[in-house]
């Protein structure tokens, strides 16, 4: 089925005054509302720069946000505060997460998403229990959490991050995943990293770096008790099941991240999501980053 274009209706909000500028130089502009007849000098006085707002109706009903915008990258646009992108303690801990090395181009800009991990870590950091990522490829939210904690929060306690290092097992992909792409995204971005990763967290022996798919790699990773779980590995079948693993090791208040929930191509793993947690009697806080929220109570 081919898209129809979409109309777009310009409506503007204030009265406007509108310049035509003239192959001589002068402009002609129109008076401003309700002035008198003045000279082109004394109009030229008379008009002030007045702020407009211009709404962009969609045929669907909706709007596209208007500006200004202070966000508008990784399917999120808001004219909302995003002031803790220029919190010095987060741009040094973002920087060094997208210079993990990873496949996604130099233009990644994935500063709210890394943001939420970061709050959910520090959340997590005053509570007694270790902390999890089941699907790390390079390291950007993990390496990015190290950092904005610091060793001091880390002190008694373990990072885990559990990854094949290599991509997506195409196995355990359903047939809907299988429709959405999945597997040539898994093969575009996703390389054996794993040495690399070794590298990158080297320097913090609170680190361990586990290779394994999930969920057989999951009985080496048994920790007493989690505070913080970040889940993304982008495929059902692991994330339930690292769910169903970790679940009643989660201290009361732990944090759960789920990085793909309301992403495109990932419905059923919201679905899924959205089913396990009721059996639990809790329910995800859908984000408009695309992730998901969970709060063990
Ligand atoms: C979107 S990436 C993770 C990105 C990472 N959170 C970051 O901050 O850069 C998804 C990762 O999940 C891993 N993965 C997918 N299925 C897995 C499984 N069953 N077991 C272990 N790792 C898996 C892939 O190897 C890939 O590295």
């Amino acid at each position: 089925m081919t898209e129809k274009p979409r109309t777009i209706t310009f409506r503007a909000t204030v009265p406007l005054q509108v310049q035509f500028p003239l192959p001589d130089g002068r402009t002609l502009m129109t008076p401003p509302p309700g002035a008198p007849e003045r000279d082109l000098k004394q109009v030229c006085e008379f008009m002030t720069t007045v702020p407009l707002s211009v709404t962009f109706p969609l045929p669907d009903g909706s709007t596209l946000v208007p500006g200004p915008l202070t966000y508008n990258t990784d399917g999120l646009a808001t004219q909302h505060s995003a002031a803790f992108a220029a919190e010095p303690e987060f741009a040094e801990a973002y920087r060094l997460g997208v210079r993990t090395g990873h496949n996604f181009g130099d233009d990644l800009h994935i500063e709210w998403r890394v943001f939420v991990a970061c709050w959910a870590a520090w959340h997590a950091s005053r509570l007694d229990g270790d902390f999890v990522e089941c699907g790390v490829n390079t390291g950007i939210l993990s390496r990015a959490v190290v950092r904005y904690l610091g060793d001091r929060r880390f002190a008694g306690r373990r990072f885990y991050l559990v990854d094949t290092y290599a991509g997506i097992p195409e196995e355990q992909l359903s047939a809907y995943e299988r429709t959405q792409n999945l597997m040539h995204y898994s093969r575009l971005f996703y390389r054996d990293c794993y040495e690399q990763v070794k590298r990158t967290f080297a320097p913090f022996p609170f680190v361990d770096v586990v290779r394994g798919k999930v969920p057989d790699i999951l009985p080496s990773v048994a920790p007493a008790k989690v505070a913080y779980l970040s889940i993304d590995m982008n495929a059902t079948l692991p994330e339930i099941a690292a769910g169903e693993w970790f679940w009643d090791r989660l201290v009361p208040g732990a944090v759960v991240v789920l990085d793909d929930y309301g992403g495109p191509s990932h419905d059923e793993q919201r679905r899924s999501w959205d089913a396990f947690t009721a059996q639990r009697g809790v329910k995800v806080l859908a984000l408009p980053t695309g992730q998901g929220l969970i709060l063990k109570s």
